[in-house]
């Protein structure tokens, strides 16, 4: 079905209205509803959590009965479930519309179906509509309703023969300033920061996301998980958002909780016990290694055991980029098998 010029620039002031909403919990939506003749009637997006949808925000803002023969253009379907709020199919279907445009899927078993009721109610339904531009804004909440759980990166820095730390546990600094750049900036962009207690007492990390000395814009949640207690005045107490403590070992009761406190990146910064547990529970999506021209000898590795008694049984690991950085490399790989990016 054919997209007029006025419904594709609608989409792109949909997507704009979209990323003005909270990223967490529910996708960031934008709505706009266009006249007959393509003019512009009211604007609407989801403010988050427990308050109207998208669609139902924008016919908020229109007196009964002037959304009658209108085109809404949504960036996601209009889901089908009663949450907190109502389905927004049905809203629509009450408010006469004729039309709905939308961008992509809602991929929830629950609130998808929406343009299913919508064509049964005889109303035209046109997907796909700058699809690509709306899946980067909420390509993380997608990867978050996929996978069931928030995206783990595990990120270590390694000297060139496999050692996390030297034998007295130091390991500040293996790498140089181009690679701590890198991870800083790489922090920046998840939503939590997750270290095991081990790090906490050993290195006493601040756990913020830095350029120099400053505080970059978004700063990553602390989350440490084990069950030693963490010092009174260990510096992730003075991070600026206040940590998250996890008194046990299973990392699937840890990444469920953070999900439902709307974290859709985790960033895992070791050690290299907590870094093996995730890769043996096959909770890493994403493996960032950082390997330095560095010889530390001894027996502190990058990993702990991760159940590879065999070579037949390796963790094989797909590479997406070897970056260098300064004098140091950076491996940015995911495990074979998985869909690259995910
Ligand atoms: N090179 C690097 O990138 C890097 C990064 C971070 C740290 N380090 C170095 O690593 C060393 C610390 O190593 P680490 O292995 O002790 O640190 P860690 O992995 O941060 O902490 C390990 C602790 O985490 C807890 N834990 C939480 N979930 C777990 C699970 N599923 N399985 C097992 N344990 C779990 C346990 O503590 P509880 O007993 O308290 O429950 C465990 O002893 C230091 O020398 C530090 O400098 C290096």
């Amino acid at each position: 079905m054919a997209v007029t010029d006025a419904e594709r620039e609608a989409m792109g002031r949909a997507l704009e209205l979209a990323s003005r909403g909270p990223r967490g919990l529910n996708p960031q939506v934008g709505a706009v509803l266009l006249s007959p003749t393509g003019e512009i009637l009211a604007e609407g997006w989801h403010r988050g959590s427990g308050t109207p949808h998208a669609e139902v925000d924008a016919l908020s803002r229109l007196t009964p009965g002037q959304a009658r023969g209108a085109t809404a253009v949504v960036t996601l379907e209009p889901c089908d479930h009663t949450g907190r709020t109502g389905p927004c199919s049905l809203a629509l279907i009450a408010a006469g519309v004729s039309r709905v445009v939308y961008a992509l899927d809602d991929p929830g078993e629950r609130s998808g179906g929406g343009a299913e009721r919508l064509r049964a109610a005889d109303i035209e339904v046109v997907s796909g509509v700058r699809a690509d531009a709306v899946r980067a804004l909420i390509g993380d909440w997608l990867t978050v309703q996929r996978l069931g759980r928030p995206h783990v990166t595990v990120k270590w820095a390694q000297s060139l023969d496999g050692r996390a730390a030297a034998s007295d546990g130091t390991s500040r600094w293996i790498t140089g300033p181009a690679a701590r750049a890198d991870v800083h900036r790489r922090r920046s962009a998840s939503d939590a920061i997750v270290v095991g207690t081990g790090t906490i007492l050993a290195d006493d990390p601040s756990l913020t996301a830095r350029d120099g000395d400053r505080l970059l814009s978004h700063q990553p949640t602390p989350v440490v998980i084990g069950a030693r207690p963490t010092p009174p005045d260990a510096a992730v107490r003075r991070h600026p958002h206040a940590p998250l403590f996890y008194d046990t070992h299973d990392l699937g009761v840890v990444l469920a909780d953070l999900r439902a406190r709307g974290v859709q990146r985790v960033f895992v910064e070791g050690g290299p016990t907590l870094a093996a547990a995730f890769l043996t529970a096959g909770l890493a999506d994403s493996v960032l290694v950082y390997i330095a021209p560095v010889l530390l000898g001894g027996d502190r590795l990058a990993l702990t055991d991760i159940g590879v008694e065999t070579i037949a049984r390796a963790h094989r690991l797909t590479i997406d980029e070897w970056l260098p950085l300064g004098d140091d490399l950076l491996a940015v790989a995911h495990p074979s098998g998985l869909e690259e990016g995910d």
